[in-house]
């Protein structure tokens, strides 16, 4: 069992903040739980603390860095110690950096993205409260997912990442991609808890952002993400279907500053003694979209 508790935060670098506000507050439904400078704060109504995503004004697009939340100092102690082990150099974030937070450790794993581990984050409640909750709260906005879910990734060294995150942070792996021969590692899906996936790395450009997913219900809520796009002329890139890889079910679609994002659902639920599952490269197409069978090229290419 991983001390890590779940993926606890994204921090995205949007161009214009107030469009992108309005965009994951109307479109996506989130929630703003606070501004600081050339931050902005938000929530999924059904997340506990205080942020899952933060915006922060910036001249280009793509990720500043993706948060794990670990159980507790103890576990964080650990597994400081086995990321330096490693040969990655840790850095603080003290307290008082940013809303709401406590501190934070921040380091550079192998495909050159900033992650950080933390306990500290103000708890600010659901939705729904705990006593005797409705299954949902009135007046949700957009597409309203319960929570942020996963995000893909992309690198040059999908080996050297994968060890990093089994090896140091106890992640399983759940699936990966491999090329014909077997060979050469070309994706690699990692999960902390029984998700099919908290974290994703595809063979690519160091240091880039592929795409954050959050999570539905079901089918028919990634049927009604779609509408939602459309109605607001959101750019869209593959419409609704089906993932052969984590078999969940999915749209695509990019924020204002050409991050892309997901609506997910479904996922099996994997523990962490199952067997990783295999895809050979030359089905990658069945792999990533089930019913097409083939990569849009947009999908490769658009990263921030
Ligand atoms: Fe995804």
């Amino acid at each position: 069992m991983s001390g890590i508790m779940r993926i606890g935060r994204l921090e995205l670098r949007v161009m214009d903040l107030e469009e992108s506000v309005n965009y994951y507050t109307d479109i996506i439904g989130l929630e703003e739980t606070g501004r600081d400078g050339d931050r902005v704060y938000l929530k999924a109504w059904d997340e506990y603390d205080h942020h899952s995503i933060i915006l922060q004004k910036s001249d280009s697009a793509g990720m500043d860095h993706m948060g794990f939340k670990v159980r507790d100092i103890y576990e964080l102690e650990k597994l400081e110690h086995r990321i330096e082990q490693f040969g990655c150099k840790l850095t603080r974030i003290p307290y008082g950096t940013r809303l709401a937070e406590g501190q934070a450790v921040r380091f550079e794993i192998p495909t050159g993205h900033q992650m950080e581990l933390y306990t500290e984050i103000e708890q600010v409640g659901t939705g729904t409260g705990i006593i005797n909750p409705h299954p949902w709260p009135d007046g949700l906005r957009g597409i309203a997912p319960h929570r942020l879910d996963h995000t893909l990734l992309t690198g040059d060294d999908i080996e050297a990442v994968t060890r990093f995150f089994t090896e140091v942070l106890d992640f399983h792996q759940t699936e990966k991609i491999v090329t014909v021969d077997g060979e050469v590692m070309i994706g690699s899906f990692l999960s902390a808890t029984n998700k099919a996936h908290d974290v994703a790395f595809v063979k690519g450009p160091d240091a880039k952002f592929h795409h954050a997913g959050f999570y539905v219900d079901n089918w028919y809520e990634v049927l009604k993400a779609a509408d939602i796009l459309t109605k607001n002329e959101v750019p869209v890139e593959v419409t609704p279907t089906r993932h052969g890889v984590t078999r969940g079910q999915t749209v695509y679609f990019f924020d204002p500053s050409g991050n892309r994002n997901e609506a997910f659902a479904s996922g099996y639920v994997s523990y962490s003694d199952f067997p990783t599952i295999t895809w050979t490269e030359d089905k990658i197409g069945t792999g990533i979209f089930y019913h097409r069978r083939e990569l849009v090229e947009s999908f490769s290419k658009a990263l921030t």
